[in-house]
């Protein structure tokens, strides 16, 4: 069922208007996910180079049962829940424990919802799923929820790296206020690490990354009648150290001059100029946990992969907030 934002966030236009018209451009990162974007992200979490997504499946693998047990989730709600192809580990666990929650993904891409939902019903007949379409910038205060039973709220794929530093707060501190004390949180964050791992793994050999980054040009050909020449852009993924970030750009190759027929403009871009179409921040413990408590959030288990490669933290709320 679609959620009506509680905020207004702005239409595609808008974005554009306000992030690409003009130097430095910017494009938020959510446009990546229409069809083609969401089958080629699954494509990236099976490269040798993504360690993030097999780390964390490894993580929940071994850690669902006490996760679960912990939470004894009435319901699991799911922020860009993408495939849900993690998520399985939790609902094998709950069905081990009898703990027969309802499943509420949350996520923009409408097709890969409706799939990833499909097939959880087909595999866990016990399970309820209530999809959620929308965009959580618009805010968590209109999901539908029940106002009983306790929720465990996952957050993973390190995508709260994706946000910028007061973006995250705004996203964790809407997340707290979905919790009462006894519910959880679940949130995947990679971790600061050699360079060359980390830039690797957002430009896999094969090509799957760059081809995902360039899709988002396709979607503003077709979303709003605008001619990018994708063949004349290249994908970019650089490590900035200060920022503790990779960041994803499209580099133009040639100087060049993009008409946008929605929005009768045209952007002219100097050869070598760049878009930034997404963070995706690297994480300490520290830092993990100071992003947990400027959001109002007790932490409460921090589990760490082998060589700190990523991080699955658990947070709370307590009873006197
Ligand atoms: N959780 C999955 C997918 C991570 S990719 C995993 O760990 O593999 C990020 C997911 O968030 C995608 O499914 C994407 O469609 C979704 N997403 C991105 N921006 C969003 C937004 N603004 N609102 C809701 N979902 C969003
Ligand atoms: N949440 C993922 C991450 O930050 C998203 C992602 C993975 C991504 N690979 C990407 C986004 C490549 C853009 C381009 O790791």
């Amino acid at each position: 069922m679609p959620v009506s934002a509680a905020r207004e966030v702005p239409t595609l236009a808008q974005d554009v208007q306000a992030g690409l018209l003009t130097p430095p451009r910017s494009l938020p990162p959510k446009y990546f996910y229409d069809e083609i974007g969401s089958r080629l992200f699954e494509r990236i979490c099976q490269t040798p180079e993504y360690y993030p997504s097999r780390t964390e499946e490894a993580l929940l693998q071994e850690h669902a049962a006490q996760i679960i047990e912990y939470g004894r989730p009435d319901h699991l709600i799911e922020l860009g829940s993408g495939s849900a192809r993690k998520t399985r580990h939790l609902l094998d666990a709950c069905a081990q424990q009898q703990q027969h929650c309802v499943y509420w993904p949350f996520d923009v891409a409408e097709e890969m919802l409706m799939t990833s939902a499909g097939a959880l019903v087909a595999d866990y007949p016990w399970l309820i799923v209530r999809g959620l379409v929308g965009d959580y910038n618009g805010g968590l205060a209109n999901l539908p929820l029940p106002e009983k039973g306790r929720r465990l709220i996952a957050f993973l794929g390190g995508t709260i790296g994706n946000f910028e530093p007061d973006a995250a707060q705004v996203i964790l501190s809407e997340v707290r206020a979905l919790m009462r004390p006894g519910d959880s949180l679940l949130l995947g964050a990679d971790r600061i690490k050699d360079e060359q791992i980390l830039q690797a793994a957002y430009d896999d050999a094969e090509g799957h990354t760059a081809r995902f980054n360039l899709n988002v040009l396709n979607v503003l050909n077709r979303e709003l009648d605008a001619d990018f020449p994708v063949e004349n852009f290249s994908h970019l993924a650089l490590f900035n150290a200060d920022e503790s970030r990779i960041e994803m750009r499209l580099r133009a190759a040639q100087g060049q001059t993009v008409r946008l027929g929605k929005l009768d403009a045209q952007i002219k871009i100097e050869a070598g100029e760049e878009i930034l179409t997404e963070v995706s921040r690297k994480f300490t413990q520290a830092s993990l946990a100071a992003t947990l408590s400027g959001a109002g959030l007790d932490l409460q288990a921090h589990l760490e992969a082998p060589d700190a490669a990523y991080s699955l933290v658990i947070a709370g709320v307590s009873a006197s907030d």
